[in-house]
């Protein structure tokens, strides 16, 4: 690659992604644990089977049907009114549709702006498409403090915003109130990040509620994560129809193929039953923190999937001597951290006896 004459500020750079280390227990990309269902499967080889007799031809462009049933889905999920179809977008995982509202609303000259510690896929999705990449830091308890955050980011006017709620890898969910009072201070498009936001705990908003009232909000979400679906590659965001426009000018063409659109309205009929396993990783999440606080660790309280510890002195030598128990967890977030997805009941038993042998590095 040295010798190409590739962009001078990729040179030398390594593309991302988490370790895929083949050990019994991976906990490091926040997946969700259970097999689908076996109807679930049924069903998907038949929307397969269906499918393959028109691979012939191009996709539907537009993927009508499936933003419809995503739309409701939404509707259903977040308490509000149904989506319709030109108020959804979807493409090939939250990351492409994030994308997209880069390559439509930022570019040379704009800039894109985001709380750490956070997801780090921000800051690609800016080099990517020549956006300027600023950051600030959250409180200390990794909350966003919309007094401060709406006097320093006016002062910085950015193009788009990026929030995590909840955050990864804190786990962190917003107040609605920061995403409102950050609309306020910005001219730009502000995109609350809900990858994770099935797993929320009773009572936690979510920004959905706040697009009908608000042009420049854009809430992004993944089937990747509650649904069980990560493999299939299927992220959407909802906003106002001429947002969704914006974003249908910088799509590749037919970028999202038939079979996935086919799988996914399928999966999407089975979203109630798919609920009993979110429900079931929620409390073992809630569980572990509170073993968690037993055992003297640091944690932060998770709305996620996952839950981000410490503290530790070398916190890649912890990392390492878990990999040498066959436990793979995450190396992210602030120093000092490792962060471990929710498995299975019986996972997360591995994990626990994994980290009681293996103490503190
Ligand atoms: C905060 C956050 N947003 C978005 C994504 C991307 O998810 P996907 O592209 O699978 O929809 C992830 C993946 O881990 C994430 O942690």
């Amino acid at each position: 690659m040295t010798q190409l004459p590739i962009r001078e500020e990729l040179r030398g750079l390594h593309p991302y992604g988490a370790p895929q280390i083949d050990v019994p227990v991976r906990l490091n990309t926040n997946e969700n644990p259970f097999q689908p269902p076996r109807d679930f499967i049924e069903d998907l080889g038949t929307a397969v089977v269906d499918v393959a007799k028109t691979l012939n031809r191009y996709p539907d462009r537009e993927a009508t049907k499936l933003r419809e049933a995503l739309g409701l889905y939404l509707s259903r999920e977040a308490g509000v009114p149904t989506i319709h179809a030109d108020a959804i977008w979807v493409g090939n995982g939250s990351n492409e549709v994030m994308m997209h509202v880069l390559q439509a609303f930022g570019g040379p000259g704009r800039r894109a702006l985001t709380f750490v510690p956070t997801y780090s896929m921000y800051q690609e999705y800016a080099r990517n498409t020549f956006t300027e990449f600023v950051t600030m830091e959250r409180d200390a308890d990794f909350t966003i403090n919309a007094e401060r955050a709406s006097r320093e980011v006016s002062a910085l006017n950015p193009d788009v915003t990026f929030l995590a709620s909840p955050n990864n890898p804190t786990g962190t969910a917003l107040d609605l109130a920061v995403v409102e009072a950050l609309l306020q201070a910005t001219t730009g498009m502000v995109v609350v990040d809900e990858a994770y936001a099935e797993f929320r705990r009773p009572g936690v908003p979510s920004a959905v509620s706040l697009v009908q009232d608000n042009p420049r909000l854009i809430v992004t979400r993944t089937m990747s994560k509650a649904f069980g679906f990560a493999g299939a590659r299927v992220g959407y965001l909802t906003a106002h129809a001429g947002v969704v426009d914006a974003l249908r000018i910088v799509r590749l063409p037919y970028h999202l193929s038939s079979l996935t659109q086919a799988v996914a309205l399928a999966a999407l009929q089975h979203a109630t039953e798919l609920k009993t396993q979110v429900k079931l990783i929620r409390e073992e999440r809630d569980a572990l923190v509170t073993w968690f606080d037993a055992q003297g660790y640091e944690t932060t309280s998770s709305d996620a999937n996952f839950v981000m510890f410490g503290k530790f002195a070398d916190r890649h030598a912890q990392w390492q001597a878990l990999v040498d128990e066959g436990v793979l967890v995450r190396e992210v977030g602030p120093e000092g951290f490792l962060r471990v997805s929710i498995g299975t009941q019986a996972e997360i038993e591995v994990f626990k006896a994994a980290l009681a042998k293996v103490g503190w590095r």
